[in-house]
């Protein structure tokens, strides 16, 4: 099944979570001079138009980035996304949001390598043409959770796997955690952040409790919520982050309860969270 399309959903809380998370991981990883290897196992296209019928459909970015961008004095920890967002739009106007990897190519450096799995015959296509030009990066139309195996450990011996998957497919939350324990025992002192969203909270107990099982040592949880459990829909999502860099958390702190206000006002909570001890 592939109906899923990122462009109705992109700039949304939960786009907001998963890519301050992401850029975070990335401005840490990028401080080591020696060369980093970035994976995205479901990239889609890398860029969207908010102004198209299909992120206009929902608006869901009215109640994410939009929310954030005049933001008059962001924290330090936000700023770093902030900026990136700004500096993609090239103006004072919020028309367009980035995928997650564009994030990527921003923050990495010549020295850098990226490879991104995007299943989607038109989403692969878009993603191909509008990373045509960075020779760091190559794009496969290939299933992200099994073709990613095949590239690790990267010779780079540095790697943030980013994973993303659409859950389009209740199958989607246990394959992924298969193909993260796979990858983990392939190389296993990569970063990978698992992005989920909560819309059956018994789903995510699952993963949570397959991770603590899985024989796997430092791992964070931080999950952003808008909604109650009770409530129909994605009422929060989260990111699950293996190996993550030892500032993530701290930094997370001091943004998490200000996103939580802005986007989920009284119903707005937050989870930071060490899933499993190093
Ligand atoms: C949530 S979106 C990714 C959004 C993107 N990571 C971002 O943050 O901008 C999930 C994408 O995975 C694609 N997809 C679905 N199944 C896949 C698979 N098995 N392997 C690779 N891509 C897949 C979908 O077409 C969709 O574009």
């Amino acid at each position: 099944m592939l109906s899923y399309l990122h462009s109705f959903h992109a700039g949304n809380f939960a786009d907001v979570l998963k890519h301050l998370v992401s850029t975070q991981i990335l401005q840490y990883l990028t401080q080591k001079p020696k060369p980093l290897y970035y994976l995205d196992t479901h990239s889609s296209s890398g860029a969207f138009q908010l102004e198209h019928r299909e992120a206009q459909k929902n608006q869901e970015y009215l109640n994410g980035i939009a929310k954030l961008w005049s933001m008059p004095a962001a924290p330090a920890a936000l700023e770093g996304y902030l900026q990136l967002v700004k500096t993609f739009n090239g103006g004072s106007e919020l028309k367009r949001y980035p995928g997650s990897p564009w994030f990527a190519q921003a923050l990495l450096r010549e020295t850098d390598r990226a490879h991104l799995f995007e299943l989607h015959p038109r989403e692969y296509k878009l993603c191909k043409n509008n990373f045509a030009d960075d020779r760091r990066f190559k794009v496969f139309n290939s299933d992200g959770f099994h073709a990613c195996l095949s590239q690790l450990p990267p010779k780079e011996k540095r790697g943030f796997i980013l994973m993303d998957p659409p859950y389009e497919v209740k199958q989607d939350y246990d394959t992924a955690v298969d193909a993260l324990s796979k990858a983990h025992k392939k190389f296993a002192t990569g970063t990978y952040a698992l992005w989920y969203p909560v819309v059956e909270r018994k789903r995510i107990d699952r993963i949570e409790k397959r991770f603590r099982d899985s024989g796997i040592r430092n791992i964070q949880l931080f999950e952003l919520g808008i909604a109650d459990d009770r409530e129909i829909g994605m009422t929060a999502s989260g990111m699950i982050v293996i190996n993550p860099p030892w500032t993530l958390k701290s930094e997370l702190d001091t943004v998490l309860p200000l996103l939580a206000k802005t986007l989920g006002g009284n119903k707005g909570f937050y989870r930071s969270e060490q899933l499993v001890e190093e």
